[in-house]
């Protein structure tokens, strides 16, 4: 049996039957004020997937971040971790339960060596009593084995993480969320501010995230980036949920298309053209 569903899935096939989310937004509504920021919109996050939020700017996307982030309430709807309903009221609950944000503006200190941001605010001391100090060798051994079961042979992680690539820096937060034990990783738009090959690096690791067992949010506008790693595919439009479709019901030309916006985007050809002398 296991092995049926084990070949599904590397067919690309997604089976929700029987197993609980490790998140599930139902019909979930945000708003700031009159601002209508999200409203029923609905998404599953499962074990060893990835799902893909889609949308262009203004769309809802960090929106439904910062809910799932514990940075923010939901209005209406329901929220599960793990089948659980929950209202997470800190971004602090929402990590002991497992879900470990990447905001873009990785909160970093860009002077201090890899090792110690990987460790910020959890480094592992030795000694005892008044004795107790840091475990710098530990932290720069983790930090290089670490990095290294994820792709990445860092010479020299005392260099400081303000000398890293952008996508470097990404894929140093994603490790540190799996090693810190995270179940779910929600990433914002990882790949926004970067270049094709490193934002293929980014990817590369988020599938090895994946791969490890985790369950991913990935937040894009790039329909391209989302296909090449994505298991369900959430589009949103205004804060409406415009599409939820698992791998196996759309291509990537569908895809595309519905994210450019379809019919709007033939309206502004015609426009275009008819404007060109
Ligand atoms: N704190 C806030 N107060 C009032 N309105 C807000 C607030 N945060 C977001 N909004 C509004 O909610 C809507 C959704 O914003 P959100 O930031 O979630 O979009 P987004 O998809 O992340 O966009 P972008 O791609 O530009 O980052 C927007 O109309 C935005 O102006
Ligand atoms: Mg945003």
């Amino acid at each position: 049996m296991t092995r049926i569903s084990e070949m599904d899935e590397a067919a690309g096939t997604t089976r929700t039957t029987g197993r609980t989310a490790l998140v599930e937004l139902d019909d979930v509504s945000k708003y700031y004020g009159n601002v209508r920021a999200l409203e029923g919109v609905s998404l599953e996050v499962h074990a060893g997937e990835i799902t893909c939020v889609l949308g262009d700017n203004g769309a809802g996307k960090s929106t439904l971040i910062k809910i799932i982030a514990g940075l923010h309430q939901h209005d209406a709807g329901t929220f599960r971790i793990d089948g659980e309903d929950v209202r997470p009221a800190s971004p602090r609950e929402a990590l002991d339960r497992g879900i470990a944000t990447v905001y873009q503006d990785l909160a970093v200190v860009p002077l201090m060596p890899v090792w110690r941001n990987f460790f910020l605010g959890s480094e592992p001391r030795k000694g005892r009593g008044p004795f107790k100090r840091l475990d710098v060798d530990l932290m720069r051994r983790t930090t290089h084995a670490e990095l290294l079961r994820m792709g990445i042979d860092l010479r020299d992680v005392d260099q400081p993480i303000g000398t890293l690539s952008g996508g470097e820096r990404q894929c140093v937060a994603i490790a540190r969320a799996v090693h810190f034990g995270a179940k779910v990783i929600v990433l914002d738009e990882p790949t926004a501010a970067l270049g094709v090959k490193q934002s293929g690096m980014v990817l590369k690791y988020v599938a090895a995230a994946r791969d490890a067992g985790l369950g991913v949010v990935l937040i894009t506008h790039n329909p391209h980036h989302a296909y090449l790693v994505g298991n369900r595919f959430v589009l949103l439009k205004r804060g409406a949920m415009t599409g939820s479709h698992t791998r196996d019901e759309i291509t990537l030309d569908e895809l595309t298309r519905q994210m450019a916006g379809g019919s709007e985007l033939d309206d502004l050809r015609h426009e275009l053209a008819g404007g060109a002398p």
